[in-house]
């Protein structure tokens, strides 16, 4: 990434500017969020995974994107109504295919512990898992983790909640944030006002909010943006066109190859 922005380090990278990144893993081949879709993901040598991070009830940071843990595994009722040891009897592999039957409930320092000089890591802070805390809450314990696994140099933070993007600032100010769009605490602010606000070293929103006025905003004030959840080869090339910085994709490979391509 360019020397100015305070973006993380790559450990693999394609050598161009453009960073792929693997949604919730490689999550159109292996279920989302899950060891066997981010070791996909480093295999298929993406330069960044994109996870999403809750809250156990005794407070351990888990990998799952949903509230609740209905769609992924066989039980119901919310994350952070589950201890670690009781999501740890459950399996999130087999609502995607019997191939993954088996496939173990992910922590954080798990998924650390093998991307380490292999993928930069974007942790997704899931806004359930937020409060108002800055003690012992998701955010500091996710920077414990971090800082424990050595990759602090390798990740980046973005969340839904602007919360989020405070508690950072506080806590760790040097670690790379980026804002995900959410309209309601936006207060008509644009993307670089936003970024200004909220002392964030990037912008992400969905491809379907990109307008031509953000656009201009962003690349004006030269501002990292990273666009999300992109799919088709199509959509991909006029991401890619309009000077994003990196694309959210449930199939890297073929992303990379887009990218490889122009
Ligand atoms: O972080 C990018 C993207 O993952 C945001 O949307 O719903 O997949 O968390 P969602």
């Amino acid at each position: 990434m360019s020397q100015e922005s305070n973006l993380p380090e790559l450990p693999v990278t394609n050598n161009d500017s453009f960073v792929v990144i693997a949604h919730r893993g490689a999550s159109f081949y292996a279920p989302e969020n899950t060891h066997s879709a981010f070791k996909l993901a480093i295999e298929m040598k993406a330069e960044m995974i994109e996870l999403d991070l809750s809250i156990t009830k005794d407070g351990v940071p888990v990998v799952i994107h949903d509230e609740t843990v209905d769609r992924t595994t066989s039980a119901s009722g919310n994350v952070g109504g589950f201890t670690l040891e009781e999501l740890k009897k459950l399996e999130t592999g087999s609502w995607f295919s019997n191939d993954f039957r088996g496939e173990p409930f992910p922590t954080l320092a798990e998924v650390l512990a093998y991307t380490k000089d292999k993928i930069a890591v974007n942790i997704e802070i899931k806004t359930e898992a937020v409060s108002s805390e800055i003690n012992n809450g998701i955010v500091e314990k996710a920077l414990r983790i971090v800082k424990e696994a050595g990759v602090e140099n390798q990740v980046i933070f973005s969340s839904f909640d602007y919360r989020v993007m405070e508690h950072l600032e506080k806590l760790n100010p040097d670690m790379p944030k980026a804002i995900l769009y959410e309209k309601r605490q936006s207060e008509n602010l644009s993307p670089s006002e936003l970024v200004e606000k909220y002392k964030v070293d990037a912008f992400n929103c969905s491809y379907r909010q990109l307008s031509d006025s953000w656009i201009e905003d962003l690349s004006s004030n030269n501002i990292p943006f990273f666009i999300y959840t992109v799919n088709d080869e199509e959509t991909m090339k006029s991401i890619i066109a309009k000077g994003a910085t990196g694309i959210f994709s449930d199939k890297p490979d073929i992303l990379k190859q887009v990218v490889e391509n122009l």
